[in-house]
C-alpha cells in the first residue's frame, strides 16, 4: 500500500482528530478507549501542539487517515531527545506500515534537527508488534522498567524503552548497550 504523511494542525484538524482517536480501541495504551470528551480535553491541554509536540496523519492512497504519529518532548531536542507515539488503525496493522513510519519519522527528525543525537520510544513489554518494529528500524533496547505501566483494567505491566543513535542511523551499524559494567 502506498502511504503518505501529512502534518496535523490545530484547530483546523480538531474534528478529524477527535473522530480518529475516539473511533476505535487503542491497545497497549494507558487509555484503551478514548472518548470524544477525553480527546477534546487532551487538545485543550496542549497534548498535540505547541513547541513540544508535532503530529502527522498517515494516509492511504485515498487520503484516508489510517494512522497517527505524535512526536513529543521536542523541547528537549537541544539537550536530550524526543519520544513518539504511533497508532495504526486495526484494519491496517501487520502490513508493514509501522516499520515504514518509524523509518520515516527517524529520518524526518534527524534531518530536521542536525544536532539531535538520539530518538527514543517506550512501549508495554507485551506489545510484541511494537518491539519488533523498533528492532526492524535499528532501535536498540536500552531500558526495562518493572511494573511500570498501569493499564485501564488496573493491571500493571513492565515498560521497555528503545532508542536509535544518529551514528547508527547514518552508518547502519548498531552500537550495543554495555550491560556488563558491574564487574
Ligand atoms: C504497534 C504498531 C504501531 C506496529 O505497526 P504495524 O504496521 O502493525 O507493524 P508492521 O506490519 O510494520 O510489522 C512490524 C513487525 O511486527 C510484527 N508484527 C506485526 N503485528 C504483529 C502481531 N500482532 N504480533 C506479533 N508481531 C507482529 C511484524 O511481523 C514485523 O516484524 P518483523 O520485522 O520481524 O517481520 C501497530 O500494530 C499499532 O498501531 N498497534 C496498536 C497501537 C500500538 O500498540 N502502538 C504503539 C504504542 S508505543
Amino acid at each position: 500500500m502506498k502511504i503518505s504523511y501529512e502534518s496535523m494542525s490545530l484547530p483546523n484538524d480538531r474534528d478529524r482528530l477527535v473522530n480518529f482517536l475516539a473511533s476505535e480501541d487503542w491497545p497497549f495504551h494507558v487509555n484503551l478507549r478514548l472518548s470524544k470528551d477525553k480527546v477534546l480535553k487532551m487538545i485543550d491541554e496542549k497534548t498535540f501542539d505547541g513547541s513540544n509536540h508535532e503530529c502527522f496523519w498517515i494516509l492511504n492512497e485515498d487520503n484516508t487517515e489510517i494512522g497517527f504519529i505524535r512526536l513529543f518532548d521536542l523541547d528537549d531536542v537541544d539537550d536530550g531527545y524526543p519520544l513518539f507515539d504511533l497508532r495504526i488503525r486495526a484494519a491496517n496493522r501487520g502490513q508493514g506500515i509501522g516499520k515504514s513510519t518509524v523509518q520515516w519519522l527517524t529520518k524526518y527528525l534527524f534531518e530536521k534537527h542536525p544536532k539531535l543525537e538520539k530518538i527514543a520510544g517506550t512501549t508495554r513489554s507485551d506489545n510484541i508488534a511494537m518491539r519488533k518494529t523498533f528492532l526492524a528500524c535499528g532501535f536498540v533496547k536500552e531500558g526495562h522498567y518493572r511494573k511500570d505501566w498501569s493499564s485501564s483494567n488496573g493491571e500493571c505491566f513492565d515498560t521497555v524503552k528503545y532508542a536509535i543513535l544518529r551514528e547508527d542511523w547514518e552508518t547502519g551499524v548498531t552500537t550495543p548497550v554495555n550491560w556488563n559494567d558491574e564487574g
